[in-house]
């Protein structure tokens, strides 16, 4: 169970944020605004105390708070994104960390490894982690090192398409996984109850459980049922704008 959550408020530099899908368009600034605001308040939903960051202009992708950072009971780890302009980010989320976690508690990859939390994907103790454009072997590693001493299982996922892990597969609970695409046949995940999501609705994958309860984007009512289908309730929030800019429902927040 999560008690907390952090995000950071969306700036207008938003607009230039970093995508592999400008036929989306550009997000629109304000009603970004709004789908933030009904983004935590989904979470306050959850029972989540929330700490809201203030926009950061310098940092177009920074309301995507779960990539320089990854939060465990008792520790923290501070990631080094592997695009450059979100490298920063990192540096600029440790004083929010630093507000619930000890010095002693907090980890960091530094270079040459990279991390971003959006690859990193939690099931029990085992953390399976994505090797990815933005996310390498030697972040992989490190965040290894920082996370089996506390007997945790680090386990390394090679990604084939998606920009992160959880852009395509996501843990619910009770053994349920959310699959889309590459994952839906990965040996890696065999021991679990695999759910692909149906066919053009894989933005969807990245839906995100919260206390028992599961936040799905809105518009994708086959996966909403198919969750609804195994018992959990659904609250669907809108994230059109993020999309624009391959923003999932996972990317805006850290859930600890
Ligand atoms: N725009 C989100 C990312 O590429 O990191």
């Amino acid at each position: 169970m999560f008690t907390r959550a952090i995000v950071r408020r969306p700036c207008r530099a938003l607009i230039n944020g970093l995508t592999g899908n400008p036929q989306l368009g550009k997000p629109d600034f304000e009603k970004a605004l709004v789908q933030h605001e009904q983004y935590v308040d989904a979470l306050k939903s959850c029972g989540l105390a929330v700490t809201e960051l203030p926009a950061e202009e310098g940092f177009p992708d920074s309301c995507f708070v779960e990539d320089p950072a990854v939060l465990g009971e008792g520790w923290a780890v501070i990631t080094n994104p592997g695009a450059p302009s979100r490298k920063g980010e990192a540096g600029l989320i440790l004083p929010a960390i630093e507000r619930f976690y000890s010095s002693s508690q907090i980890f960091r990859v530094t270079d040459p490894g990279t991390l971003e939390g959006g690859d990193v994907m939690r099931i029990d103790h085992t953390y399976y982690v994505g090797l990815s454009a933005r996310t390498n072997a030697e972040g992989v590693a490190q965040f290894a090192r920082f996370l089996e001493p506390l007997g945790c299982r680090v386990v390394a996922v090679p990604l084939e398409k998606v920009l992160h892990l959880k852009t395509g597969v996501n843990y619910l609970a009770e053994g349920h996984l959310l699959v889309s695409g590459e994952f839906e046949d990965s040996p890696l995940f065999a021991a679990f109850e695999r759910h692909p999501v149906p066919q053009g609705e894989e933005y969807a994958a990245n839906s995100l459980w919260v206390n028992g309860a599961v936040i799905v984007p809105s518009g994708f009512p086959k996966t909403t049922a198919l969750i609804r289908s195994l018992g959990f309730p659904v609250k669907e929030t809108d994230t059109s704008e993020f999309r624009k800019i391959d923003g999932g429902l996972s990317c805006l927040s850290l859930r600890f």
